[in-house]
């Protein structure tokens, strides 16, 4: 027994001596010190010794386990450190390296400017009207009838509108000026709104014009509200956005649903007023259509014309963008192509 256990104890001696890795320490714990080892085995059947035996065999056999184990610790330590910092070392990162080009989204120019004349007109009063009241997808009724163009009036042709397979009267909204009445039928004056959205014309498409732009329509009702009052907002509204150095003019014009009505030019970017072909060779560029509410609407949507009065605008969102940043084509805005977009 005694010579069996010095065979063990050689054995694993060797086998120590042999060990390369971490691995291997557990291997050779797992064959000399497990509880299917024949050292665990021998100390198992200890009880069927004599009792000077089971005193021998009993304290050599504890010996020799503890000698492994310690052994076995000691290499385990050296392997582990080693294994480490080899890891260490493959695993190295070189902080001074550049980074990887991430790329990362924006906000596309046409609403940043639209969030940029939202937060003036935000500054002077107007408030945003509820989506629920400036609908893409618009009847007639609202789009025309409310806003005093009547069936057969001409007037229908200024906008070639799209329609709808939906219902003969369902349209794509010609202009924004729709929120106006669905603004004046909810709510009572005053009313001070802002209504920023989509517009669709079914017109030929060029550098100047597109089938689907962007309008911000304004509202203002209240009493004792002038065309003073409107010049002044709309004034206000240029210099803030265009800074004092740009040129503008008003200009007499026609809406059916203001009287008076004035269109706002401002002098081209691209040529500076000399003519080319982004402003059709005339140095403007209109940007907004203005004017005092016509007393119609109001009686369309039951507020008095002899108690109240008010003045409505829509501005060109392409057009304001295109003269802010010297683009010469509407059509940039549409394309998605990353070389333009992230220039703002
Ligand atoms: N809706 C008009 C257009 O699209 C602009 C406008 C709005 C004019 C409000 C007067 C008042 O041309």
């Amino acid at each position: 027994m005694k010579e069996t256990l010095e065979k063990i104890h050689k054995n694993a001696l060797d086998a120590i001596s042999n060990i390369n890795s971490t691995a291997d320490v557990e291997e050779v714990r797992n064959t000399y010190l497990s509880r299917k080892s024949e050292l665990n085995n021998i100390k198992k059947n200890l009880k069927d010794l004599s009792n000077e035996d089971k005193r021998i065999v009993g304290s050599l056999s504890n010996q020799i386990t503890k000698d492994i184990e310690e052994k076995l610790n000691e290499k385990y330590q050296t392997f582990y450190q080693k294994e480490l910092n080899e890891k260490l070392e493959k695993e190295r990162i070189d902080i001074t390296l550049p980074g990887s080009f991430t790329p990362y989204g924006k906000v596309h120019p046409l609403t940043q400017t639209v969030d940029e004349i939202v937060e003036i007109f935000k500054g002077m009063g107007f408030s945003l009207v509820h989506n629920e009241n400036s609908p893409e997808v618009e009847t007639e009724y609202f789009n025309f009838d409310m806003l005093n163009i009547p069936k057969d009036h001409p007037a229908r042709d200024m906008q070639d509108t799209f329609y709808t397979k939906v219902a003969p009267n369902v349209i794509l909204r010609s202009q924004t000026s729709g929120a106006q009445i669905h603004e004046m039928l909810n709510s009572r004056p005053p009313i001070r709104v802002i209504a920023p959205g989509r517009v669709y014309r079914c017109e030929s498409v060029s550098a100047r014009k597109n089938n689907l732009f962007h309008q911000i329509e304004g509202l203002l009702v209240d009493k004792d509200i002038t065309f003073a009052d409107l010049k002044g907002i709309m004034n206000e509204f240029l210099r803030l956005y265009f800074g004092s150095a740009r040129p503008t003019r008003f200009r007499s014009s026609f809406f059916p649903f203001t009287e008076p009505s004035a269109e706002i030019d401002v002098q081209c970017i691209m040529c500076e007023g000399k003519g080319c072909r982004v402003c059709s060779g005339t140095g403007w560029l209109e940007i907004l259509g203005a004017g005092m509410v016509d007393p119609n609407v109001l009686r369309n949507v039951n507020i008095d014309p002899e108690v109240y009065t008010g003045f409505a605008f829509g501005m060109g969102v392409e057009r304001l963008a295109m003269l802010k940043w010297g683009i010469d084509d509407i059509r940039l805005f549409f394309n998605n192509d990353a070389r333009f977009l992230k220039q703002f």
